[in-house]
């Protein structure tokens, strides 16, 4: 499959959007906190290969058993702010560069400041397009970006509450559309937080792999254990150790802080507490 969508699907024009435009260099993709390697591999860029790869090695196995939405990822946290959407471009990313295999990244965060808004794609058709309008095709919203193999499925907009409202669907038989529309891509779904928003939860049983954020230093142990108990059905739980000082760890990049992955399905969490940030 050609890793570029056709550029007639990387619009997905609307009246009034491009309020910014949509990421157009690799430059733009930074701005959103993609990790730039001008200069050689960076400590970071190899921590989120080595995510991607043990990643991909799941995803082909729920592909091949047959496990509902097998090609779906969530990435969520215990808390706002520990790292999801930066974990969730940087892994989607490595996805499309190592795996072969077409990502989407799919922005299911209503927040301000979600993906989409750093991206320039807070206008656009998306996600909850779909929520409102089961006619849509997936393949019609996701836009192409700079980087070969990685497309990203914008938030779209919650429609009004209205007289429509018998058409609404929920968000969990949107993801089973994305997973069926988009099967030969991998999707990465950026989510909100446990604790603080009902998607992640909601949505866990539809996906085949959950990548749960940890911040080192800053996630406490109960409130983790605490969103693992949300999310207890799952099969596939990952926990990543993100930001973790340049202090703690003997070598690292040009970034103060990198990735740690504990690539242990349904791991308990760690026995010791996060450190505490240098
Ligand atoms: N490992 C890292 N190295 C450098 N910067 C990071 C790292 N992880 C996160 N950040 C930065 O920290 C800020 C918060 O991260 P991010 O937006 O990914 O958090 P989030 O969990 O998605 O937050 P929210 O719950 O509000 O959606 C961003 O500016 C992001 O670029
Ligand atoms: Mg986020």
């Amino acid at each position: 499959m050609d890793t570029h969508l056709p550029p007639e699907l990387a619009t997905g024009d609307r009246p009034g959007a491009h309020a910014r435009p949509a990421p157009r260099t690799i430059a733009d993709l930074a701005q959103a906190g993609l990790i730039i390697e001008d200069e050689g591999r960076t400590r970071l860029g190899d921590e989120f290969r080595i995510c991607a790869s043990r990643l991909h090695s799941a995803i082909k196995a729920s592909i091949l058993s047959g496990e509902r939405n097998g090609n779906a990822l969530m990435v969520t946290s215990t808390k706002p702010a520990e790292g999801k959407s930066f974990s969730s471009l940087n892994l989607a990313a490595a996805l499309a560069q190592t795996a072969q295999r077409p990502v989407v990244l799919v922005d299911a965060d209503l927040k301000p400041g979600s993906l989409s808004e750093l991206m320039g794609l807070k206008r656009q058709p998306g996600v909850f397009d779909m929520v409102s309008d089961a006619s849509l095709r997936p393949a019609e919203l996701v836009v192409a970006t700079p980087l070969p193999g990685l497309s990203i499925l914008p938030i779209g907009m919650p429609a009004m509450q209205t007289d429509l409202d018998h058409r609404r669907r929920p968000l969990v038989e949107v993801v089973d559309a994305l997973a069926a529309g988009l099967s030969d891509c991998t999707l990465v779904i950026d989510t909100g937080p446990l604790l603080s928003t009902s998607d992640p939860s909601i949505l866990a049983p539809s996906v085949a792999q959950i990548v749960m954020v940890v911040e080192s230093g800053r996630t406490q142990r109960p409130e983790l254990e605490a969103a693992l108990e949300l999310i207890r059905g799952s099969p596939k739980v990952m926990l990543m150790l993100n930001k973790v000082s340049g202090r703690q760890r003997s070598a690292f990049g040009a970034y103060s802080y990198y990735g740690d992955y504990y690539a242990r399905p349904n791991a308990p969490p760690p026995s010791n507490p996060p450190a505490p940030q240098g």
